[in-house]
């Protein structure tokens, strides 16, 4: 089910995420519509918080943006927890669902090993690069109740801090079913 996404200015996405249970009943729907929304989003990653739900859950298909010869990546990350990051940060344009008109370039690093359990309750603990790793990071920033525009200077804040008022207000379009916080 394609559920709105919670924007900007809404305190669950600066909220803390609990761990899931794996043997919650609720899980398996709360995975379908994390996939149906982000895809009907067009986005490449969503995390639980984004639909209103704080649990620690996200998911990602990094392949449309990865490049041709990568093999292409899909996964759900379930109580994920970062062990280590690469030691070079590199810089990339990000965005995110929750704050629709804003891209802005933002420094990572290229690498992230990360240990979480998958739709099946499979743990896994895994070293990415790339895209992925930044789409990892982004998704599990959520998690922890961080967006990418924490991580902008006080000059590009500056800048984007009139629009970020303004996603959440509820004043900036978006081609997918939002949500704004009621003041
Ligand atoms: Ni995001």
């Amino acid at each position: 089910m394609i559920r709105p996404i919670v924007l900007y200015g809404d305190p669950i996405l600066r909220r803390q995420a609990q761990p899931v249970r794996l043997d919650d009943p609720e899980l398996p729907r709360l995975i379908q519509d994390l996939w149906d929304t982000m895809y009907n989003a067009e986005g490449v990653g969503l995390a639980a918080p984004q639909i209103g739900v704080s649990l620690q859950v996200f998911v990602v298909d990094a392949a449309p943006l990865q490049p041709e010869e990568e093999p292409p990546f899909k996964g759900v990350f379930i109580n994920p927890r970062l062990i280590s990051e690469g030691t070079a940060c590199v810089p990339h344009e990000e965005g995110c669902l929750s704050i629709p008109g804003v891209r802005e370039r933002i420094f990572r690093p290229d690498s992230v090993q990360v240990s979480y359990y998958d739709a099946e309750g499979q743990f896994h603990e895994r070293t990415f690069s790339g895209i992925v790793a930044r789409v990892i990071q982004h998704e599990h920033d959520h998690l922890l109740g961080r967006l990418f525009v924490d991580y902008l200077s006080p000059v590009r804040r500056q800048l984007v801090r009139k629009r970020l008022q303004q996603v959440a207000r509820g004043l900036v379009e978006a081609p997918y079913p939002t949500r704004v916080y009621a003041h």
